[in-house]
């Protein structure tokens, strides 16, 4: 609930929220992590968030995990939605591996009461590193269960016969969405079919160094070697508003006048990167002279 006491925005299944982590950043940087609404969206009264506790990540969850208990008040950005259900589909195959079955539980949640035809196929290690077990259980029967120590592992012919009017929709771990959804392409899916969020990303930043001009800002600067766009601008006053830094949230796009970009973010479209127009400035990099309308 709101600390003021206020409704809460409204959201569509897909959704997520910014969340600022408690606990303080690094070197400035404002400690934002975003997270799936994982609850039934018609419920206004509350957002309900799937955070796994991963000592090995970045900090933002085992921050979370420690710091926040009943009471504690966060700030929270409004829910924004980048993975939608799409609106006109029959049926909606919703593939969730691990803690990414987050936003698939508010879409099985809409999708159910608006009685559409879906499938929900949730894939972990075993029974026990199941989260929201007792939640995915009230999708059934449209729900089946995949655990990789028991052999049962999705396979790509479990998934319906490819037709337009079927959508699919992918979260989880990188290698889990990106072997799903080469393998639902091969299988003859169409590409704008398959739907994917993605929460974290390995995100390769080696690089030459190269040139940026900020135009709008009369300032120009130079990208060392493996350095993000955004810390180099940072040194010539640009401050450009960054949240996940793993090119997945869509927060740094930027508008390009003319480079030869490198796309190395998980949220442009493929169009958007062909069209040499956009650039994701905490992770993508240039080569040559890079002019930004900054
Ligand atoms: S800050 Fe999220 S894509 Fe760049």
């Amino acid at each position: 609930m709101r600390a003021d006491g206020r409704a809460l925005p409204a959201y569509e299944a897909g959704a997520h929220v910014d969340l600022e982590v408690p606990g303080g950043g690094v070197d400035g940087i404002p400690p934002w992590r975003q997270y799936s609404l994982c609850g039934d969206p018609s419920r206004s009264d509350a957002f309900e968030l799937g955070i796994l506790n991963e000592p090995a990540g970045r900090g933002g969850s085992r921050a979370i995990c420690e710091h926040v208990r009943e009471g504690t008040i966060l700030r929270v950005g409004a829910p924004r939605n980048h993975f939608p259900l799409v609106a006109d589909s029959q049926r909606s195959v919703l593939l969730g591996g691990g803690i990414g079955i987050t936003p698939l539980l508010a879409m099985a949640h809409a999708l159910k009461s608006a009685g559409r035809a879906f499938d929900l196929h949730y894939c972990t290690r075993s029974g026990e590193a199941t989260p929201f077990l007792d939640v995915v259980e009230e999708f059934a029967p449209n729900l089946t269960l995949h655990h990789s120590d028991a052999g049962t592992r999705l396979r790509v012919e479990d998934l319906p016969p490819p037709d337009p009017s079927v959508h699919i929709y992918l979260c989880g771990p990188e290698r889990f969405i990106e072997s799903l959804g080469t393998a639902s392409r091969a299988r003859g899916h169409a590409s704008e079919n398959i739907h994917r969020e993605f929460f974290n990303a390995e995100v390769r930043r080696d690089g030459e160094g190269f040139e940026v001009e900020a135009r709008a800002s009369g300032v120009a600067v130079h990208v060392a070697e493996d350095e993000p766009i955004t810390r180099a601008l940072a040194r010539v006053g640009v401050k450009v508003e960054v949240k996940c830094e793993e090119g997945v949230c869509g927060t740094c796009i930027t508008d390009v006048i003319e480079g030869v970009l490198d796309h190395r973010d998980h949220f442009l479209t493929d169009e958007e990167k062909e069209s040499n127009s956009l650039l994701a400035l905490c992770c993508s990099r240039a080569r040559g002279k890079l002019v930004l309308d900054i």
